[in-house]
């Protein structure tokens, strides 16, 4: 049985099979509409969500399945004191794969020693979201044609930006990738991501505050939000939300076939001008979202 903790889990091959087969269901969707027919799918959200949640309940109704679960912590026994361990024990005796996004870093991973069906980690904490990683790349594969050779900007809240820490994970193992990490000092990448990620398999990145300066050079713009709900105080999330504001005029000197993503939610850091731009792919990410998790859900269920 496999589970999907880390996008490290998964091999280089494993990432471009699941890429292969979501870009089959985009072609051919009639064909898997059938293959997860009486099979469940567990939503164990701890924390809030729109597209991850509902990205999974679609992609198994469409492979057709059904879904059971909760969307907060509140409307679970988690409220009454329940541990991780005893709920994925019990759902594990309802359904047949979960995903589950929790506040705490490592509860899903906790979940998946309990567990006896495959645990997806949907989100934890400031930590991971390899499903967002996985999102990604598709993401990248479609708009860009390949995974190497790419200059790859993340900007904002790179220390709490648990997306980040997955896609430089995720794109490390492509050839020939570039990091330019843009944040306020701050909120910079996380050491750990640094030592044991970039430094560790020799990755070429420079760290700056600056997007202007960054941007001429840029194949790809991974906006994020900065995380509000990771802060200790509320002072220091009101000096440095608005570090970075994507607009029309900064995208002047950027690369005319520049992809920009953001995983989402946006708030004020990409101006809702800059939406019309054909560079802006933030909303058809969303759509390959689903795709990919469709491939997901069928490679840990072991669905041929
Ligand atoms: N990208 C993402 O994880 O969005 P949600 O928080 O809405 O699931």
């Amino acid at each position: 049985m496999r589970h999907l903790i880390d996008i490290l889990d998964l091999t280089t091959e494993e990432i471009d099979g699941l890429i292969l087969t979501a870009q089959d269901i985009m072609k051919y969707p009639e064909k898997y509409a059938e293959k997860c027919r009486g099979k469940q799918l567990a939503t164990l959200f701890y924390e809030p969500s729109t597209r991850t949640r509902l990205s999974f309940e679609s992609a198994m109704l469409s492979l057709g399945g059904s879904t059971l679960g909760f969307s907060e912590a509140a409307s679970s026994s988690a409220s009454k004191g329940e541990s991780v361990a005893d709920t994925v024990r019990v759902v594990s005796c309802y359904a047949d794969i979960i995903a589950m996004r929790h506040l705490k870093e490592g509860a899903p991973l906790v979940a998946s020693l309990y567990s006896t069906i495959p645990v997806i980690n949907a989100g934890d904490g400031g930590h991971n979201h390899p499903t967002q990683t996985l999102t990604d790349l598709l993401t990248i594969k479609q708009e860009k044609g390949t995974l190497s050779g790419l200059t790859i900007g993340c900007c904002g809240d790179l220390k709490f930006g648990r997306t980040v820490h997955s896609l430089v994970g995720a794109m490390s193992r492509y050839d020939n990738v570039k990091f330019i990490l843009i944040s306020p000092d701050e909120l910079k990448i996380p050491e750990s991501v640094r030592s044991e990620v970039l430094d560790k398999k020799g990755i070429s990145y420079v760290e700056t505050n600056s997007l202007e300066a960054a941007m001429p050079e840029l194949d790809i713009l991974y906006m994020t939000r900065v995380q509000r709900e990771r802060f200790f105080n509320e002072a220091d999330y009101l000096r440095l939300k608005d570090s970075y504001i994507l607009t029309p005029d900064k995208l002047k000197t950027a690369k005319k076939d520049m992809a920009i993503l953001h995983p989402l939610p946006r708030v004020n850091e990409i101006s809702t001008a800059v939406d019309s731009d054909p560079r802006a792919c933030y909303f058809r990410q969303v759509r390959y979202g689903k795709f990919i998790r469709m491939a997901l859900i069928m490679k840990l269920l072991e669905v041929k």
